[in-house]
């Protein structure tokens, strides 16, 4: 099983949307996946799968719980309708008790990471080909733990000079330190003149194309030179909605960007379609 992490130093840059999209798009090609929303402060696949009635009708609970208390991994993973897609939610209610918050942002002797291994220990005894982990943004104890049961890590970027400086500190501050995991970098929300209605302002088109490539360059001469992997693009979406475009909308751009970017991921795993 191969455990894959999407993260960013930012918030807002497009984890959940590509988290979802390319755990279902890997679905669809015949993989057993379990797609699971770490963002444990602000959980969101609840916007893309209707984890109400999803929740209610397995019986089953949130990964929250069972970070912070003592069920079993089983009792939090769901089957849903779609063949091959598994997932795990994250608790939201749970969070408005005071403990339970201070559990999750705290450090607590490794105990939430201890969880996080048994729960993958657990998934790896399955039938699961992919875990995949969508992370909170930025450096927390959380997102540490992510990264350090992760083997492969999507950072997650746009294309905006003011990303550098954090992607830089994640590097120097935590991915360098990790051992044995491979790094990919995802550039997402990249502006494109056809998808636009007006004439854009030629020196914008400009500063956009030069930013893509100065963040590029930023990746490939990290200062700790922590060998990152080939540089995914992701076009902006115009009317973007929180949906899964893989199986809603087969033919989109997006969908067409995801399915490329699966088949890469599936031939760097050695797993042809
Ligand atoms: N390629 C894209 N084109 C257009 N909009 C996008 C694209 N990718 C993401 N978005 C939009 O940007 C917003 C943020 O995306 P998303 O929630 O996936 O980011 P995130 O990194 O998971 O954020 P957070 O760190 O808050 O969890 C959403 O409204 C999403 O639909
Ligand atoms: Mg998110």
């Amino acid at each position: 099983m191969e455990t894959i992490t999407f993260h960013s130093y930012r918030g807002g840059v497009g984890k959940t949307l590509l988290s979802v999209n390319t755990a279902v798009k890997l679905a669809t090609l015949d993989k057993k996946v379990c797609l699971v929303d770490f963002d444990l402060r602000a959980p969101s696949l609840q916007s893309y799968l209707p984890s109400d009635s999803l929740i209610e009708e397995s019986g089953k609970k949130t990964l929250t719980e069972f970070l912070v208390g003592d069920i079993e991994p089983e009792n939090v993973i769901i089957s849903t309708d779609i063949p091959n897609f598994d997932c795990v939610f994250s608790g939201i209610e749970i969070l408005q008790q005071p403990k339970v918050r201070s559990k999750l942002t705290q450090h607590g002797e490794g105990r939430i990471l201890a969880k996080l291994f048994e729960f993958i220990r657990y998934c790896n005894s399955q039938i699961y080909e992919f875990l995949i982990i969508d992370c909170m943004p930025g450096i927390t104890f959380r997102s540490l733990d992510a990264l350090v049961v992760s083997d492969k890590i999507m950072i997650v970027t746009r294309p905006v000079k003011s990303e550098i400086k954090g992607l830089n500190l994640l590097i120097s501050e935590c991915y360098s330190k990790l051992e044995g995991v491979e790094f990919f970098a995802i550039m997402n929300q990249i502006e494109h003149q056809e998808d636009i209605a007006f004439e854009p302002n030629p020196e914008d088109v400009k500063v956009a194309e030069e930013n893509v490539q100065i963040i590029w360059e930023n990746l490939s001469n990290n200062p700790k030179a922590i060998p990152i992997r080939p540089i995914y693009s992701f076009r902006r979406i115009p009317f973007v909605t929180e949906r899964i475009y893989v199986l809603k909308e087969k033919e989109h751009s997006f969908s067409q960007d995801i399915e490329k970017f699966c088949n890469n991921l599936l031939e760097s795993c050695g797993l042809m379609k």
